[in-house]
């Protein structure tokens, strides 16, 4: 199953996205973990450590990687380049591993009006295609709030967008707004997590105001979640709680993808 995860800034994206990994890392699963947020901490949620972090440069600032493999350099407009470079070796060879999940950290990505034609955004198109269409393994893509960079020829083959919102109105605005740009590019099947719910008036308050979307279901408002990020470790080893929630979440998408 290839899920991505999007929702407002600071809705808990990384925190689902990161203990969805684990618990699929721990059934044993082929699970690829995918940071598409420029900002990247997909790593902590999944409970890898900053020193192991750093012997992984982001793809997109794998400068000779891209122009070895495209045959230009990195930011190299209007340049001849391969547009269907090699990537199948990537997820092997320039993951971290944690428990059953290979995370991989994109890094800034390249955009522009109408899409941006350079080296490093074919490349990691490339690879976003290729472990959408041509591996098994459950692929989770941690976006960055909205989904304006991601375009036709990787995400219809998306089963599921899972848009976290936190009990708000702006969070509710940016479900709503996700669920337009997905339906702009193919993607058919969106689904709502309630996050930070503090009680039954929260969880009232969001499906009220998203009642058009399906529920996956809620994830309580956690002391643990925010103590583990202190900590920099992931909150599925903190916290039984939310795994269980988690677990709740990745049956019901089970039952509707
Ligand atoms: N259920 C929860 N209870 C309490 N705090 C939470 C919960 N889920 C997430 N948080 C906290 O909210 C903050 C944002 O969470 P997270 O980083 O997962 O969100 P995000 O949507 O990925 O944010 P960004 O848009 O910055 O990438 C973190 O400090 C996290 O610990
Ligand atoms: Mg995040």
């Amino acid at each position: 199953m290839k899920i991505a995860v999007s929702g407002k800034g600071g809705a808990g994206k990384t925190t689902l996205a990161g203990v969805m990994a684990r618990i699929l890392g721990g059934r044993g699963k082929k699970v690829i973990a995918i940071d598409a947020d420029p900002d990247s901490n997909l790593a902590s949620a999944l409970g890898i450590d900053d020193g192991t972090l750093t012997k992984v440069k982001p793809l997109a600032e794998m400068e000779e990687f891209i122009a070895e493999r495209t045959g230009a350099k990195k930011g190299q407009y209007g340049a001849f380049f391969q547009l269907n470079p090699r990537v199948d070796d990537i997820p092997e060879r320039f993951s971290l591993q944690k428990d059953g999940v290979k995370l991989i950290v994109l890094g800034n990505i390249p955009r522009g009006g109408g899409g941006c034609f350079c080296a490093e955004n074919a490349l990691l198109r490339s690879l976003l295609s290729h472990v959408m269409i041509e591996r098994d393994d459950y692929v989770i893509v941690d976006l960055e709030a909205g989904l304006e960079h991601m375009g036709r020829g990787t995400t219809e083959h998306i089963d599921a967008l899972v848009v976290v919102v936190e009990p708000g109105r702006r969070s509710f605005q940016t479900a709503r707004q996700v669920r337009r740009l997905a339906d702009d590019i193919g993607i058919k099947k969106v689904y709502v997590v309630g996050n930070k719910i503090a009680g039954k008036e929260d969880e009232a308050l969001v499906r009220d105001n998203l009642n058009d979307l399906p529920f996956l279901g809620f994830i309580s408002y956690n002391e643990k979640v925010i103590e583990a990020d202190k900590l920099g470790v992931s909150p599925f080893d903190l916290d039984k709680g939310i795994r269980e929630e988690v677990e709740g979440i990745l049956e019901a998408l089970e039952g509707l993808a």
